[in-house]
């Protein structure tokens, strides 16, 4: 059986592909500090494959325990690492964190990988590495703009550490560059746990409609779109998630055409807040209290993916329809809210 290190295996993202990577016959260890996420996700990866992961938790950013983390378990066959902190409006105001976790977490692990013979990493990075794009949609080769947050500039930074350790290591890596990612598994057993008030639509877009929020601000009616309001290319979560099985399985198997490869993550279909909002009410039958405030800053106007690399290369497609990604989202949230109903009279 295949080990693969999952770095932020309890995040949104990382619970899913360990959900995917169990169900495909792999042995996943579970590195996570928990800064935001809980063990409940544990236990909820297990009610659905059967199987509960190994989990460590430490901090990545920790050279000591990542090298003794490494040198336990040199059998590694591979590396995903999603551990980050990923909320660019918070990284204004804390940069420096920023950069050390981001940065510091990937430069520990790259030289566990290289002192214990590992290889193989897949890196989570973002379109957030693109800016407003020239020309949409927006293929893998398009320049890197000037990242307007710190957390932007950690993507684009990982990325040029990987690239170098991919030509001076023998380090092999495949950055996946994600769009938008939504939604939730099937089961509502996992899914998005925004800590706060949530700065991303779609957990803006459920909360508000389960009554945690009064109204949804739409930032913004007065873009170069069909309505005005931005556009994004969103991706269900669960489609993501099999794109790293199918990165991990190419490195694996010796399919790479080189010791850095890049792949955008979208459906390739963009659509506006407005569009989301409508798929919302269509698929849940709430209606959605919302108003149009001013642009948020730093949010770029349009942009969508041309996937005709991760399609062709890595043969993998994004199958959900945005209704569905966004009905996975509501059942998520009513699923959260149900466990809330009933944990109260036990917590009295
Ligand atoms: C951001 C990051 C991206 C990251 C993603 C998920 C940037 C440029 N992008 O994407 O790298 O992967 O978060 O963490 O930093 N909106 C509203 N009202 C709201 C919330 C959002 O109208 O309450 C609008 C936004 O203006 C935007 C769209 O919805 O047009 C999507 O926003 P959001 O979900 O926050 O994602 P991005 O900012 O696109």
């Amino acid at each position: 059986m295949k080990k693969i290190l999952v770095t932020g295996g309890t995040g949104f993202i990382g619970s899913h592909t360990v959900v995917i990577l169990q169900q495909s016959g792999y042995e996943v260890i579970v590195v996570d500090n928990l800064s935001n996420s809980t063990m409940d996700v544990l236990d909820n990866i297990t009610r659905i494959t059967g199987i509960r992961p190994a989990f460590e938790q430490f901090d990545l950013v920790d050279p000591i325990r990542t090298a003794d983390f490494f040198k336990r378990h040199p059998d590694l066959s591979g590396v995903i690492h999603f551990a980050a902190f990923k909320a660019a409006g918070e990284s204004m105001s804390k940069p420096l964190e920023y950069y050390r976790n981001n940065v510091a977490s990937l430069i520990n692990i790259l030289e566990g990988m290289r002192d214990n013979g590992i290889r193989d990493i897949v890196f989570s990075s973002s379109c957030t590495v693109y800016g407003q794009p020239d020309q949409l949609p927006v293929t893998e080769d398009a320049p890197l703009k000037p990242a307007w947050s710190p957390y932007g500039s950690t993507k684009q930074i990982c990325e040029e550490i990987l690239r170098f350790s991919s030509l001076l290591l023998s380090v092999r890596v495949i950055s996946l560059r994600y769009f938008n990612p939504i939604g939730a598994h099937e089961s509502a057993l996992i899914g998005e746990l925004p800590l706060g008030v949530p700065n991303n639509l779609i957990p803006f877009i459920t909360q508000t409609a389960i009554g945690k929020h009064e109204c949804l601000s739409v930032y913004g009616d007065d873009y170069d779109t069909p309505d005005g309001t931005a556009i994004r290319d969103y991706i269900h979560v669960m489609d993501l998630a099999r794109a790293h099985l199918v990165a991990v399985e190419r490195m694996i198997s010796g399919k790479c055409t080189s010791n850095m490869e890049v792949f955008n993550l979208g459906t390739g279909e963009g659509y506006t807040v407005m569009e989301v909002i409508r798929s919302f009410e269509r698929v849940s039958g709430v209606r959605l209290n919302h108003k149009i405030v001013s642009r948020r800053p730093g949010d770029v106007e349009k942009v969508w993916a041309d996937t005709r690399l991760a399609n062709d290369e890595l043969g993998w497609k994004a199958e959900r329809t945005l209704d569905e990604m966004v009905l996975s989202a509501w059942n998520w949230e009513k699923a959260l809210a149900h466990k809330r109903q009933i944990a109260l009279p036990e917590n009295k």
